[in-house]
């Protein structure tokens, strides 16, 4: 070959392996094996700061990447699609190595992520899977369909009809129960859904659970992006309703604490909370510190935790093992097929909580202090 082809074949590869690590111009991805932490940057982009837990989780996986050295570009999108979409875009051509995003809509970010991957930039898909893209390199969560079951069980326990153990309880019913569903743009709403209403179905079969609004297709029980507001209205909606004729509620099946929250609002507001008319069992999620506060002061039922701290860990492992060019570890490679792939996942464990259970799982994991129990607020 010679000397002249040889340098001008050179001359393409290296133009070449130029686009390939820098992508549409950005300087992110690629190779970064080889570089110190703080030469790299994860863009981290979560959906709303109206909920504490996301910011829980935004604080927790900073703090665990600043702590290894690297740089973050944490940005929350106001639960406004376009906005994610943005962030997300400017993460790209600001530079970043590692997307780590919790989706508002999952299916709304898959220009984004085609940009990514064209960049070389791995995503892991934060708690809610993205869907419709073959870009989602890897997803970190909770077993979502264990935290639908968790709810239904805590339902039929604080109901009596079963017993904390599993076993059948003493209370026979019939009891009126309402049927709340997340965000049907979340993929995590029906996951949620599916495992409270499989465990529910045998006691409605059997009449001992009677949804007396009729309402219980999951478009007719969803709340969209999952809204105290909107959750109190459709309670309040029910309760003139189906609940006009002197009959009581007994028990609300609700996915999340905020949403519990607005339902538990409504019932208070239409005289609930007395012993003639006492509260119902009303289920949750997040072990938010205000719904927290009320399961201790007996006015919700229960919550499922989630330890955020351990999803955070689990995000910066996945994002860590792609900046040093290894494969994350997976525990869960075929249950999340995001409509183009399945994507290796890795799943936490949940714990469903009650009264009883908040000072062993919540305060003595340092998750919240007994003051801030007491007063059901954070401390800054
Ligand atoms: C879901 C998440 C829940 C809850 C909800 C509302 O995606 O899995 O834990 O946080 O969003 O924010």
């Amino acid at each position: 070959m010679s000397r002249k082809l040889f340098a001008a074949l050179g001359g393409v590869a290296l133009a070449l392996s130029m686009v390939a690590c820098s992508g549409d111009g950005a300087g992110g991805g690629g190779d970064t094996s080889d570089k110190k932490p703080s030469e790299l940057t994860i863009g981290v982009s979560m959906p709303t700061q109206t909920s504490e837990r996301w910011i829980a989780d935004g604080n927790a996986v900073r703090e665990k990447l600043e702590a290894k050295g690297y740089k973050v570009d944490l940005q929350y999108a106001g639960d406004d699609i376009p906005t994610q979409s943005q962030q997300v875009d400017q993460m790209i051509t600001r530079g970043a190595d590692v997307l780590v995003v919790a989706a508002i809509d999952g299916t709304a970010l898959s220009g984004q992520l085609q940009a990514a991957s064209e960049a070389g930039i791995p995503v892991v898909s934060y708690d809610r899977l993205i869907l419709n893209s073959p870009h989602v390199d890897f997803y970190v969560s909770f077993d979502n369909y264990k935290v639908g079951v968790a709810q239904g069980t805590a339902l039929l326990t604080g109901l009596g009809l079963l017993n904390k153990d599993g076993s059948k309880g003493n209370a026979t019913g019939p009891f009126n129960v309402e049927i709340f569903a997340g965000s049907l743009d979340d993929n995590n709403t029906q996951y949620f859904f599916n495992g409270a209403m499989e465990t529910l179905k045998p006691f409605v079969d059997d009449k001992s659970l009677v949804v007396k609004s009729g309402q219980t297709r999951i478009e007719q029980a969803a709340i969209l992006r999952w809204q105290q507001e909107p959750a109190q209205k459709r309670m309040e909606d029910l309760l003139t309703s189906a609940y006009r004729d002197g009959t009581q509620v007994h028990g609300v099946l609700s996915p999340y604490d905020g949403i519990s929250r607005g339902i538990i609002t409504a019932l208070q507001n239409d005289g609930y909370g007395t012993s003639a008319k006492p509260v119902p069992v009303v289920t949750g999620q997040d072990a938010e510190i205000a719904s927290v506060k009320l399961i201790d002061m007996g006015v919700q039922g229960s919550t499922v935790f989630k330890d955020t701290r351990q999803l955070a860990e689990r995000a910066v492992i996945a994002a860590e093992s792609f900046l040093q060019d290894k494969t994350p570890e997976a525990n869960d490679t075929t249950t999340y097929d995001n409509k183009v792939k399945v994507v290796p996942a890795y799943l936490l464990p949940i714990q469903t909580v009650y009264k009883e259970d908040i000072k062993s799982a919540l305060v003595d994991s340092g998750y919240w202090t007994a003051e801030e129990v007491a007063a059901g607020q954070a401390k800054g």
